[in-house]
């Protein structure tokens, strides 16, 4: 279990300048779910992204990943291998000069022996389907790639959760889709939570549980389904609820092949089958 308790965090804490990014937080997150994160900019998010391995530690209250806390440094090793952290752009993330050099570059930091370093590049770089580029510079593949060896690259430290702080913001859409794809099977296959904060609400739909974050709090939390049946929660984060889902709403009681619908391609998919 991840925790937060009554957490808040201020940047330049005590300074003029000091701006309170987040303002009592509790939440618990179980090793194999998957969440999105969303909010408009300047909410919080990549503070609580932050907040969620150590790289930031909590002005007020405390992160638990079991029973370590983030605010003991001898225990950060520990947690950033329990949760790993991954960002917009991979070209911040990716630092060797070969693909499976960097896959590899975690596990060798935390002393993992040989044989079982090749192992993990070969499953972590499997697992995102990039297992034929191992020896290809990361500057000559697509960003969509570069991504998923990122992704690969925190698999190896083995995390029971993985944080997308908007990792497809530097993707075209198909690569986007693809990414998300393969996240909701690292959840399924691996049993690692993901955590995915994204502004793109069509992302939301692969999770179980939504977190909107507005003004540095947490203004709902709680399954999808409820998120988009609830009013009050939509208006406050300024989100419309997709047409769609109105439409899948409306008409899944009367046509039983609109239950399946998840997305606008998914309802035209249906719509053409049902015509
Ligand atoms: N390094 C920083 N120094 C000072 N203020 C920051 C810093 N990073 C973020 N902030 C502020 O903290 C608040 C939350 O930002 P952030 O967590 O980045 O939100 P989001 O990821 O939802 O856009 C914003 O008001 C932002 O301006
Ligand atoms: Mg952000």
């Amino acid at each position: 279990m991840l925790q937060l308790k009554n957490v808040s965090f201020s940047y330049n804490k005590g300074q003029t300048d000091e701006i309170q990014a987040l303002s009592n937080i509790n939440l618990s997150i179980k090793e194999d779910e998957f969440i999105s994160i969303i909010g408009e900019n300047g909410s919080g998010k990549s503070t609580l992204a932050n907040l969620l391995n150590g790289l930031l530690k909590p002005t007020e209250g405390e992160v638990l990943i079991g029973a370590l806390s983030t605010k003991d440094d001898k225990n950060l090793l520990k947690i950033r291998q329990k949760v790993g952290l991954l960002f917009q752009n991979p070209d911040n993330q990716i630092i060797a000069t070969l693909v499976d050099e960097d896959v590899a570059f975690g596990p060798e930091n935390l002393g993992v022996e040989r044989s079982e370093i090749i192992k993990r590049v070969e499953t972590s770089l499997a697992s995102v389907g990039m297992q034929g580029y191992k020896k290809y510079e990361p500057h000559n593949l697509s960003a969509g790639q570069r991504q998923k060896v990122a992704i690969a690259s925190v698999l190896a430290m083995q995390p029971d959760y993985l944080v997308l702080d908007e990792p497809t913001s530097y993707l075209d859409p198909a690569s986007r889709q693809d990414i998300l794809k393969l996240l909701k099977r690292i959840n399924k296959e691996r049993q690692i939570s993901i955590i995915n904060i994204t502004h793109y609400l069509n992302q939301v739909f692969v999770s179980e549980r939504i977190i909107s974050m507005k003004k540095g709090e947490i203004i709902f939390d709680g399954s999808v389904e409820d998120y988009f049946s609830d009013d009050k929660a939509l208006k406050a984060s300024g989100i419309e609820r997709p047409l769609w889902l109105e439409i899948k709403q409306k008409y899944a009681t009367k046509v039983s092949e609109i239950k399946k619908v998840n997305s606008a391609e998914s309802l035209g998919e249906i719509l053409c089958l049902l015509s």
